[in-house]
């Protein structure tokens, strides 16, 4: 059994995906959890040091994304915070880390990432390319692979994933951002059996 900590999570799907696997999980937000479970809703520097075996985090990526380029340059004073938090979880004294992320600049101004996953490698028909940053965590092997799904072009003849078009809404952000839970289900049954 491990001790498991996901990070910026609020949704609880990857935290789910570890107790059903069997371990002692808990998930971190500054918002409270959507999903009744073990949930510290508050920053997660407070428990950072509390003894965990790996940590899954999802930290925020408004002002990393490569999608919100446009918005760069005035923006660059909340991106170097953003990267000092990623920078942060990734030194965190536990170890093993996996951090996620979608097509960032943590890759030009960190690192590259180690790997790139989609759903429709774990049987959603879905495409939302999503980098992994690993420490002690060996690449996650492909659970189900499926189509890539429906894609919609937008008015401004944009290209963009069937379930990514949604319109506009409080919770949009949330649906958007939630972890696949064919992505937690993998990640807890492979690297939940790490010795
Ligand atoms: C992109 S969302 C991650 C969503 C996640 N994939 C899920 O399924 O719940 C990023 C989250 O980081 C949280 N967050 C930002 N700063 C934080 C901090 N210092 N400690 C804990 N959570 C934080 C935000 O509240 C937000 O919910």
């Amino acid at each position: 059994m491990m001790r498991v900590l996901v990070a910026c999570e609020y949704s609880g799907t990857v935290r789910d995906a570890f107790i059903r696997a069997g371990h002692d999980a808990l998930s971190c937000d500054l918002l409270p959890t959507d999903s009744p479970g073990p949930h510290y809703q508050g920053d997660v520097r407070d428990i950072l040091a509390d003894g965990w075996d790996l940590m899954i985090a999802h930290p925020p990526c408004t002002h990393l994304a490569v999608s919100g380029a446009r918005w760069f340059k005035d923006k660059q004073v909340e991106q170097a915070e953003a990267l000092d938090f990623v920078r942060m979880l990734l030194d965190a004294p536990i170890p093993r880390i996996a951090l996620e992320n979608p097509v960032s600049i943590i890759s030009s101004r960190i690192r590259k990432p180690d790997q790139i996953i989609q759903p429709y490698e774990h049987g959603h028909e879905a495409t939302k390319t999503t980098c992994l940053w690993l420490k002690g965590l060996p690449h996650l092997v492909p659970t189900a692979l499926v189509g890539k799904g429906a894609r919609h072009v937008t008015k401004s003849g944009k290209s963009l994933p069937e379930w990514y078009n949604l319109p506009p809404s409080p919770d949009r952000w949330k649906i958007r951002s939630a972890t696949f839970p064919g992505i937690a289900t993998a990640m807890a049954s492979q690297w939940g059996a790490l010795a």
